[in-house]
């Protein structure tokens, strides 16, 4: 089976991320399989031709390969090692792709229990947004067995533009969240600098518009540009998982001893946002719990008292 053209795949978890990407799977032409913690987001890819699977057990009876695009570390290995998980049934040769953000640790157990069963574990996760899943254009960073790799690639075309092999292990996971920590930091820092620009009197959508034009412009800035300028802080990726994410970087450098001082500061200021009921906001909501902390959102509703 392990030369075999996949066409029949199962998918574990239809949150933000999965939905738009198992609906890209569907739309490539593969037979698709679902299966949701609770059953209400498979409703959508079921109107669409997809079939629901009682648990993540089942996918593994017919399937040739299963994603699974969970929460974080706990949500991985419920899914595949806990009851009623992937790994229950699964035989031999099957492909597994997770492609969460976890730790490397949890990732690497998980790859041994695969292997105890035969299992091919590739860590698949992506760097994008909601936006560039629905348009196809995550970028999937990959490692594990190559062989599954290779046989995977038409799958991965259905879901990204391009997908990197990294290596045999955990290589995926550790790009992965060095990707996320330039990402969070950039919110960070963006942050501290617009709020300096608002007490300088500089008007916001000016400013926004001339980051997005300057020289710390960046594909991640213009992607946020729009939604900056009309102050629109409704999740993509909340300010809750970009503190998940710091906590990955920050347990990975730990383990291996590499100093990360700027993402331990981060990660306090996230939890300060978790704290002040930020969590469900974007993580580019960040900036308003600058003004806070800078007295601008006091100025401000004392301006609006006085209009
Ligand atoms: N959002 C982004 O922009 C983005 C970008 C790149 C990578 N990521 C990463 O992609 C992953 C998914 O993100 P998302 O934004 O799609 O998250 P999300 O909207 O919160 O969806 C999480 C999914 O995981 C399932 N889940 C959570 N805990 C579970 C458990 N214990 N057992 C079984 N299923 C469980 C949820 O099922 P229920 O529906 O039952 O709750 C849901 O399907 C995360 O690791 C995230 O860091 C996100």
């Amino acid at each position: 089976m392990s030369d075999a053209k996949i066409s029949k795949v199962g998918w574990i978890g239809l949150g933000k991320m999965g939905t738009p990407m198992a609906a890209n799977v569907l739309a490539a032409g593969f037979d698709l399989s679902v299966f949701n913690r609770s059953p209400g987001p498979m409703q959508p890819l079921l109107e669409k031709g997809a079939v629901a699977a009682p648990s993540a057990a089942a996918l593994a009876l017919d399937r040739a390969a299963v994603v699974s695009m969970v929460s974080d570390d706990a949500a991985l290995e419920s899914v595949t090692t806990g009851a009623g998980g992937l790994f229950e049934q699964a035989r031999p040769g099957l492909i597994h792709v997770d492609m969460s953000t976890v730790s490397p640790e949890v990732s690497a157990r998980v790859a041994s229990a695969a292997e105890a069963k035969g299992i091919r574990y590739l860590r698949a996760p992506v760097s994008g947004s909601t936006a560039s899943a629905a348009a196809r254009a995550l970028t999937i960073l990959v490692s594990g067995p190559a062989d599954a790799c290779e046989q995977c690639t038409p799958l991965f075309g259905a879901i990204g533009r391009k997908h990197y092999y990294l290596g045999p292990a955990e290589q995926a996971r550790y790009l992965k969240i060095a990707i996320n920590m330039m990402i969070g930091g950039t919110a960070t820092l963006l942050g501290e600098a617009l709020a300096l620009g608002e007490r300088g009197g500089v008007d916001w959508r000016q400013m926004v518009e001339v980051f997005d034009n300057s020289a710390v412009a960046s594909p991640l800035i213009h992607y946020k540009a729009d939604m900056l300028a009309d102050r629109n802080f409704a999740p993509m990726f909340t300010a809750a998982q970009m503190a998940k994410d710091f906590d990955l970087a920050l347990e990975a450098g730990r383990r291996g001893n590499v100093p990360m001082p700027l993402i331990a500061m981060s990660r306090q200021l996230f939890g300060a946002m978790i704290a002040s009921g930020r969590g469900e906001m974007d993580f580019f909501g960040y900036v308003t719990l600058l003004e806070e902390l800078a007295g601008l959102l006091h100025e401000q509703n004392q301006a609006l008292r006085k209009k």
